[in-house]
């Protein structure tokens, strides 16, 4: 989707709790396509507004969109809303559409109703889409309110330029929901973090060498893999790479490089740490058979034909997968040219992996080489998610996303 090439993926979304207070302001009308999206990406919604937004936009409709009963009043009939629940039940509070009057309340500590008293004891993050007229928007105590709310550390979105309700056209519109799905998706990436973490990648190719001077290897670059080094790298964790013949540089001061060539020798170099670790993504595009011997001199040419014999690689996913303990997360990857879904999920089973992300031939300016990647990602729990086509980097910020959600 369109969407989904702008951001991350969204993935980070899936089972994410997200409060939205709606206030009295004609954008109100918008929220209920801004519910359907973040609950179409997975996210669990929670609608509360203030009684005056009930004019601009109907509670029925936000309450069978979210199939939760939407919150207006602290005291319902006999019951009272626990408001400092709400905060802490909530990874995000969006105040949307923020009107003049909310925002000047929220910057000065009003709290004289129930939206106000949730947003004053949220302990949760709080992010707010202002909207109104053009003229409100420039007023100095409007912008002194909004100063007030970012030093607060709240995150305020910006306004869009256009038609407003008074007629005018000009600064004040709400920012569209699509924008706001990805300012909350891209908050949560931000906020995801592998601190403390140790985790493992390896990448590239083989090579398994025939005689002191040729081997056999692949075309496989070790991008991909390098891209999820780095992302769990700036997300905290300390970063194994162990790095098949590639010209990968990496400079970041927590990934540790160890360079290999062979199967056997990645192999070791994995399972020598793999106690220690996290996560271990295996992404290295290993030889699967390797020559039975190695000649110790050059083979010369004799025979019209040659034969080498090969043996089976020790399979480094298939090992971890099955040493793994509850703490570890094991990542796989497939790449597959037919029934795709079929041999990813094998993989899944077979290699005891929790995650395989799928390569698939088919996809065009996908895999080897390439700078941009497109992958479906499958788990244990169910997971069938298809990337659009992203750069590596993107991808790799939906992987390591998805890990993390996935451990939670
Ligand atoms: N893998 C590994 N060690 C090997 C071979 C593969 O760790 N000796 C890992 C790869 O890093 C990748 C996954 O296993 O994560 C790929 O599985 P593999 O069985 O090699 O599948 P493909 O090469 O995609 O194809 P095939 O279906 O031929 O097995």
């Amino acid at each position: 989707t369109p969407l989904a090439s702008k951001t991350s993926g969204f993935f980070i979304m899936t089972g994410k709790k997200i409060l939205i207070g709606i206030t009295g302001s004609i954008a109100a009308y918008k929220i209920p396509h801004l519910v359907r999206l973040l609950t179409k990406a997975g996210a669990t919604v929670q609608v509360m507004m203030t009684p005056n937004a009930k004019d601009f936009v109907s509670p029925l409709v936000l309450a069978t969109l979210t199939q939760q009963k939407v919150l207006v009043d602290m005291f319902d009939q006999d019951t009272w809303s626990n408001h400092v629940m709400l905060g802490r039940w909530a990874d995000v509070m969006l105040i949307a559409p923020a009107s003049c009057n909310t925002l000047a309340k929220m910057a000065n500590g009003q709290c004289d109703n129930f939206l106000l008293a949730t947003y004053m004891s949220a302990t949760c993050p709080v992010m707010i889409a202002p909207a109104m007229d053009e003229d409100m928007w420039h007023h100095p105590a409007t912008q002194q309110n909004l100063n007030s709310l970012k030093s607060f550390g709240y995150h305020v979105l910006d306004v869009e330029h256009g038609s407003l309700a008074s007629g005018l056209v000009g600064m004040g519109r709400m920012s569209e929901p699509e924008a706001i799905v990805s300012a909350i998706d891209i908050f949560l990436s931000q906020q995801a973090t592998l601190q403390g973490l140790q985790a493992l990648v390896t990448a590239g190719p083989t090579y398994e060498n025939i005689d002191p001077v040729r081997f056999i290897g692949n075309h496989s670059s070790g991008k991909m893999g390098a891209a999820l080094a780095l992302d769990m790298a700036q997300k905290g964790a300390t970063v194994h790479l162990i790095l098949g013949p590639s010209q990968i540089k990496l400079d970041h001061p927590n990934i540790k490089i160890t360079r290999v060539q062979s199967a056997q020798q990645m192999y070791d170099a994995t399972l020598s740490v793999f106690d220690q670790i996290d996560i271990a993504i295996m992404s290295a595009a290993v030889a699967d058979y390797t020559p039975m011997n190695i000649a110790t001199e050059k083979i010369k040419k004799q025979d019209a034909e040659l034969t080498i014999q090969l043996t089976k690689t020790k399979d480094i996913l298939h090992a971890v997968g099955h040493a793994k303990k509850a703490h570890q997360t094991v990542v796989g990857f497939a790449l597959e040219s037919t029934n795709e879904k079929e041999y990813a999920l094998g993989k899944l089973t077979k290699k005891n992996a929790d995650i395989i992300v799928l390569n698939s031939t088919k996809n065009e300016g996908a895999g080897f080489g390439h700078d941009t990647n497109k992958v479906t990602i499958f788990d244990t729990k169910g997971a069938n998610h298809t990337t659009a086509l992203m750069s590596k980097t993107a991808i790799a910020n939906t992987i390591i996303n998805h890990i993390i959600t996935f451990r939670q």
